[in-house]
């Protein structure tokens, strides 16, 4: 049974007084549980479009989408909004942040959608994740007070707070210096492997794209396999040569911190289910 599974998927829009514009074409993708896909590919080649599918925020032009081998398309929009918010994970290039809102709000904000969870509830398990990416002692900071590297951090630990089963990440990296970024990947992989939880990276940096299990590269919308990013062209340089201001500390999760926040049973680690060397379907 696939998680997330693609097939044929196209998506055209048609702007006001231009031509249809296809922005994917035949795509094809199939995501098993704890699988470790990247996506790498020219501004405009349509990743984010690409994203917004695999995240069920838009739906194809033609073609299907399944999640858990269901079609997508039979659901009303509240219960894709309803299986996203439960299953699955963005993190974005812009941290998007609610300014005025602490670390600590900002972080029980995904959890005031669930149902069954006291006030004091929320609170523990949202600074329980903070705890786990490094902020534990950041809870009441606001995020104009944080380093870009903690920032993303308050963004990972909200968007992982409801265990979801799916991370979808875009240009995760794209507003970090390198050793943050990368200390900011250790702690979303680091996070993944012990939940069992599938990733999406679509990145433009080659060598966050090996960290992946699985690598692609899109190209005009159409979506191929590639055997090793790193001997891709570098498709535009995203890193930042500022000094690195985060420690990376965050990847210090424990068992007992996660078993708590409600993630699935942790003794054995899900990946192994992963295949290793699938190719498209
Ligand atoms: N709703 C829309 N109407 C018209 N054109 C669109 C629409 N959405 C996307 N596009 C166009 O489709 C192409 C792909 O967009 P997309 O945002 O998916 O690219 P991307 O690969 O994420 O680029 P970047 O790396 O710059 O973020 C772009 O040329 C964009 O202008
Ligand atoms: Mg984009």
């Amino acid at each position: 049974m696939s998680l997330l599974s693609l097939r044929e998927v196209t998506r055209t829009v048609i702007p006001p007084d231009q031509p249809a514009l296809t922005i994917l074409s035949g795509v094809d993708l199939t995501i098993d549980a704890g699988d470790h896909v990247s996506i790498v590919g020219r501004s405009g080649s349509g990743k984010s479009t690409l994203l917004n599918m695999l995240g069920l925020l838009d739906l194809p032009t033609s073609g299907e989408i399944t999640f858990d081998d269901r079609p997508v398309k039979t659901y009303s929009a509240a219960k894709r909004d309803r299986l996203r918010g439960a299953a699955i994970g963005f993190v974005f290039q812009q941290f998007n942040l609610l300014p005025g809102r602490t670390a600590l709000e900002n972080v029980t904000m995904p959890l005031l959608y669930s149902t069954g969870r006291t006030f004091w509830r929320r609170r523990r398990i949202a600074a329980e994740m903070l705890e786990l990416v490094g902020l534990g002692h950041r809870l009441s900071s606001l995020p104009d007070r944080l380093s870009g590297g903690e920032q993303q951090r308050v963004a990972i630990a909200r968007s992982l707070v409801r265990g979801p089963r799916l991370i979808l990440a875009d240009e995760p990296t794209g507003a970090l210096d390198l050793d943050t970024g990368q200390s900011v990947m250790d702690l979303i992989d680091d996070v993944a492997t012990r939940t069992g939880a599938a990733q999406v990276t679509i990145t433009h940096d080659p060598m966050i794209a090996r960290r992946a299990r699985r690598h692609f590269r899109l190209e005009r919308g159409v979506l191929t396999p590639v055997d090793d990013p790193s001997l891709e062209p570098l498709t535009r340089r995203n890193r930042r040569e500022t000094a690195p201001d985060a420690e990376a500390n965050g990847a210090a999760a424990t068992d007992d911190a996660l078993a708590d926040l409600g993630f699935a049973d942790l003794s054995t680690p899900a990946t192994t289910s992963a295949p290793s060397d699938r190719t498209v379907d």
